[in-house]
């Protein structure tokens, strides 16, 4: 099976997730792409999508959001499932990845932790960053929980691939 992994992600942390994913899937046996969202042209060519996007000041990237809006017939016509990287968590009250799932009838969604490197930012955010009311909730530092992101990676290849046990390595027998 074909699955796509579209990800927008300014810095990377986000597409280092999509990464870990797409890994995750491939291990299970899937036929797997991962793509940033401003390169994928057509998503038919593919049975399963997921997709990721970084939250910047409470909302996804408009890559991410134009990719839906160019491609929403399409997955709405397949499993998708749906996540976010930010570091205020999933209980933002602008937060697209809701509103997007429910658009899209998306199978799941996953707020991930971020990360943010200061040294890396553009001039632009880090203004932004350093704005009173951002600082004390933007630390810096790598947020991003890898085992909750591969146990949900896990939960989809079993999904799309129910033969697969989560955490078993194909080619490799347990206690040979
Ligand atoms: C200017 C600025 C604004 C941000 N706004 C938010 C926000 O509103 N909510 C959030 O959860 N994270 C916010 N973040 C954190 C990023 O979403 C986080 O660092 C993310 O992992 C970056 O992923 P990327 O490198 O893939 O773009 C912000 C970061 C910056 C620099």
């Amino acid at each position: 099976m074909s699955v796509l992994v579209a990800y927008a992600s300014r810095y990377g942390a986000t597409r280092q997730i999509a990464q870990h994913i797409a890994a995750v899937l491939t291990v299970a046996g899937l036929d797997v792409r991962v793509r940033p969202t401003t390169v994928v042209d057509d998503v038919r060519g593919h049975e399963a999508v997921i997709l990721g996007s970084s939250v910047y000041r409470g909302h996804w990237m408009e890559q991410a959001t134009a990719f839906v809006d160019l491609h929403h017939d399409a997955l709405v016509e397949r499993p998708t499932w749906l996540f976010s990287s930010g570091l205020l968590g999933p209980d933002q009250p602008h937060s697209d990845l809701d509103r997007l799932a429910e658009e899209l009838g998306a199978r799941d969604r996953q707020a991930f932790g971020g990360a943010l490197e200061v040294g890396r930012l553009d001039l632009i955010d880090r203004v932004l960053r350093l704005k009173p009311a951002r600082r004390r909730v933007l630390p810096p530092g790598d947020y991003r929980d890898w085992d909750s992101i591969e146990g949900w990676a896990h939960r989809i290849a079993t999904e799309l691939a129910p033969s697969v046990t989560p955490g078993f390595t194909p080619g490799l027998t347990p206690g040979a």
